[in-house]
């Protein structure tokens, strides 16, 4: 199906009123294929951008060619001695997913419930919450090259997962698109509780449920709901400093939120930084810092695009000059003719 100038307020979670000028739903490889040819047939070549939910994206204009919005179906489940082994079309919803595999007595996906978008938008940042990333249960990604129309399966090992990033951000951000994702969950589960409430349950006696329970609740607690108050999750991405930052600022700031990684460098928390900057609550226009997470941008009253681009760099400039740490979008910036660089446009 194809529409003419389309709104896209319901294809970004922000709810932010822009258009397109084609929008198609595509369900099937060869059409997806079909409206790659005919963007490039023009001779000005329309620009084609691929949605899921929308759900970290801030549309920053309208968008000058077509919105390709993913709906490729399918969940394959295979079982093995020790592990299970699903094949899932990149369009299927991922919390949904999340409830299937529970459902059917799969563990493993229990820790990254309520996560919006689609399953094929997962392995573009690794999406990670409560203790678990995409990639400690990733196998593979397909990949279609729209030059060649080939599928290349990607295994994990190639996939450049780091937290908040992939290759797919990278090198295959135009011209690929992700058509299925193979995941492995071992049959040998071991819960993850190293987060917030989760501490709180036993390791012994707990269930997959009780964590999916937990998870919710916790998100539900903090996080707006899309469908109620327009947001992309977190807008920014936790700073990575190096250890001899860190040490300075825990001096100055002995309760800082501070994580260490594995390669040295320390990971802080961008909704601490900005909460001690007092700007829960700030407002641009219809634009706002969330009151119950710093870190969520929300339309909290019809903003525009320039209201939520003006917020984030008030809320950047203002944790720089107090903290000297520069914050980077997690959310993807789409302008008039595809991807721009959120930091530039952000300084
Ligand atoms: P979209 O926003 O539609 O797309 C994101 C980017 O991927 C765009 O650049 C798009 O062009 C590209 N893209 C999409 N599909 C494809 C494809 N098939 N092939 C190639 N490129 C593609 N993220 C986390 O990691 N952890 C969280 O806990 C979390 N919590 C959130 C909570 C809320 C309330 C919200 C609104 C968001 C949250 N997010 C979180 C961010 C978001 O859910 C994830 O980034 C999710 O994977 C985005 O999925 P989507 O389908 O909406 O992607
Ligand atoms: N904090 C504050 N004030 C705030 C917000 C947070 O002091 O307003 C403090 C908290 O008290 C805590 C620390 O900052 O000590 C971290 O906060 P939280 O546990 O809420 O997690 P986060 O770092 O803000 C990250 C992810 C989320 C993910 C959660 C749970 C990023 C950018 N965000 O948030 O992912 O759901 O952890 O694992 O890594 C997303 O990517 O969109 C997203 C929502």
């Amino acid at each position: 199906m194809s529409i003419e100038s389309v709104s896209l307020k319901h294809h970004n979670t922000f709810a932010l009123p822009v258009n397109a000028a084609h929008l198609v739903l595509a369900d099937r490889i060869e059409l997806m294929l079909k409206v790659w040819q005919q963007t490039q047939k023009r001779q000005m070549p329309l620009p084609l951008l691929v949605l899921g939910e929308g759900s970290n994206v801030l549309f920053l204009e309208d968008f000058a060619g077509t919105v390709m919005v993913n709906q490729l179906k399918g969940i394959d489940i295979r079982e093995e001695l020790d592990t299970w082994h699903l094949h899932v079309g990149s369009g299927e919803n991922w919390h949904d997913l999340v409830c299937h595999t529970l459902q059917v007595g799969i563990a493993g996906l229990e820790n990254l419930a309520l996560i919006p978008g689609l399953v094929g938008s997962a392995p573009i940042q690794n999406i990670g919450a409560y203790g678990i990333e995409l990639k400690n249960v990733c196998e593979y990604v397909d990949l279609l090259d729209l030059f060649t129309g080939a599928i290349d399966r990607i295994p994990v090992a190639e996939c450049g997962f780091g937290y908040r990033e992939s290759i797919f951000k990278h090198q295959f951000q135009t011209g690929h698109i992700i058509v299925g994702l193979g995941l492995c969950l071992s049959k040998k589960w071991r819960p993850m509780l190293e987060y917030g409430d989760l501490t709180k349950l036993d390791p012994v006696t707990v269930t997959t449920s009780q964590i999916f329970d937990s998870v919710c609740a916790m998100r539900r607690s903090k996080l707006p709901d899309p469908r109620e108050i327009g947001n992309a999750g977190s807008f920014f991405k936790n700073p990575l400093v190096n250890a001899e930052k860190s040490a300075s600022l825990i001096s100055q700031y002995p309760g800082m939120p501070h994580y260490p990684q594995a390669d040295g460098q320390v990971k802080l928390a961008a909704g601490w930084l900005i909460d001690q900057c007092e700007l829960k609550g700030y407002r641009v226009g219809g634009a706002a810092v969330h009151r119950h997470q710093a870190l969520v941008l929300v339309n909290a009253d019809n903003a525009t695009s320039q209201d939520v681009v003006a917020l984030a760099r008030h809320v950047r400039n203002t944790v720089a000059s107090r903290f000297d740490v520069w914050l980077e979008p997690e959310v993807r910036f789409i302008g008039v003719m595809g991807e721009l660089n959120a930091v530039e446009v952000l300084s």
